[in-house]
């Protein structure tokens, strides 16, 4: 048996070694890591590898740049790359304002990636440790014992009852002054903050953000947003600390999205090849959605385990083919599918009018993926698909999904809020 996951994953990217393509983001994000003012914040549609793209700017902060000299930007790294302490963290939807938030950071206890790791402690031990595999890479610190006490108000740091504001303040200079510059002395504290769309209250967030901001403590935010405005939504008060740093992700485009595939077969190291012809597939099939490709090379491979072989060839293909098509291959997505079709087959049939429809640019966005009922309307009726109104209203519906959501920028234009369920019924079968 071959191990799928040596060549493909359905996880967040850590290693370098493994990011594909992305050659004008990595850039960006290595001039705003260099940029002593500059905020970072990274958005895009759902499974475009935008928390990939996160992790890969805490391996440059810590003066890692493996990825930027293999895309071929060496001579566009800095002499001196400033160099931070990182701090990760996945928000969520409990999440309910900057208070909130900043109190969560200050008490979680994640011993690679919290903050309350790096605040001194005497009982506390921590260590260097590297995130990359070569051990020239630049260390991060980790807990390898939070002290015989357990975790306990800092000796270094004062807590402000009932003022989070405050103690978080006073946590994060504690932090610059004995970690980030005495002890490894850095150039500052980076505070990336994962899955930032889904904090339910955002107001003010990004001028707290801006006043938490110093030289020494630079933030980078990342979530699901078509614009800056579904990340930040004050982002008017963040407009100057990102000039540099506003990040978008869009799909990749299909030499890229090859060179998935390609690196898959390198990481594989000669054990399983994926003929050309296939290669052309699944690029297609996936539309510049590298979570598509990862998950379809990952069946590809058990299929061709099964079957003895050691190259995906088209008849591989064509049975993983086979398996979406008749919904066993992706149970999750399978069962999404199900919950918005309910068993009708003109719901059935209408999810896939709206998921086969051109993706077509609106006026006010770059962004593709939208649809427009009236198109929808003209194919319904040639498919003799009643009832549109009653059906739709299910598709928008929480408890079904959603499955897809209006736009408010016009009359009758929606759009699939996952994207990649898009690219799912366009295989199922109907
Ligand atoms: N540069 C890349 N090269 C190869 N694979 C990638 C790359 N970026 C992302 N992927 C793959 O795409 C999938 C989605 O990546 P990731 O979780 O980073 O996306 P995301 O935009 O954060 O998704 P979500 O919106 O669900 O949070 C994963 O399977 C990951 O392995
Ligand atoms: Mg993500």
């Amino acid at each position: 048996m071959i191990d799928p996951e040596k060549g493909f994953t359905s996880d967040v990217i850590t290693d370098a070694n493994r990011f594909v393509g992305r050659i004008d983001l990595v850039r960006s994000c290595m001039q705003a890591l260099n940029s002593p003012n500059s905020l970072i914040a990274i958005y895009g549609k759902r499974g475009l590898g935008k928390s990939s793209l996160l992790r890969q700017v805490q391996q440059m902060a810590l003066g890692d740049y493996t990825l930027a000299s293999n895309a071929g930007l060496h001579h566009e790294i800095p002499d001196n790359p400033r160099k931070y302490l990182t701090v990760f963290y996945t928000c969520d939807s409990i999440i309910d304002s900057g208070e909130g938030l900043l109190s969560r950071l200050c008490n979680d206890q994640n011993d690679e990636d919290g903050l309350l790791r790096l605040v001194p402690h005497d009982g506390k031990e921590i260590v260097e440790f590297s995130r990359a595999k070569e051990v020239s890479a630049g260390a991060d610190l980790k807990v390898v014992n939070w002290g015989a006490k357990g975790v306990e108000t800092s000796t270094y740091a004062r807590v402000v009852d009932g003022d989070t504001v405050q103690t978080f303040r006073n946590f994060v200079s504690s932090i610059v002054q004995h970690q980030v510059k005495g002890r490894m002395n850095r150039d500052g504290l980076l505070i990336l903050l994962d899955e930032f769309d889904v904090v339910s209250n955002k107001n003010g967030i990004g001028s707290l953000i801006k006043s938490l901001s110093s030289k020494d403590i630079k933030f980078g935010v990342c979530g699901i947003g078509q614009d800056l405005t579904d990340l930040i939504e004050d982002h008017a008060s963040v407009e100057r600390l990102l000039e540099q740093g506003a990040i978008h992700v869009k799909t990749m485009p299909k030499p890229e999205a090859r060179n998935v595939l390609t690196k898959a077969e390198e990481l594989f190291e000669g054990e399983l090849t994926i003929d050309n012809t296939v290669k052309t597939k699944i690029v297609s099939a996936s539309q510049g959605y590298p979570y598509f490709i990862q998950m379809i090379g990952k069946s590809c491979v058990s299929k061709a385990s099964q079957l003895g072989l050691n190259a995906i060839n088209e008849n591989v293909y064509n049975r993983v083919l086979e398996d979406i098509k008749s919904g066993v291959a992706f149970p999750t997505l399978e069962s999404a599918y199900q919950r918005a079709i309910g068993n009708t087959e003109n719901r059935q049939m209408l999810l896939h009018l709206l998921a086969e429809q051109p993706e077509e640019n609106t006026l006010f966005h770059e962004d593709v993926g939208r649809i427009f009922l009236k198109n929808v309307r003209k194919d319904a009726e040639e498919f003799e698909v009643d009832y549109l109104d009653q059906n739709l209203p299910r598709l928008l519906d929480r408890k079904f999904g959603p499955i897809l959501r209006r736009i408010p920028e016009g009359q009758g234009i929606y759009e699939f809020i996952n994207p990649v369920f898009r690219l799912y019924v366009n295989l199922r079968r109907i």
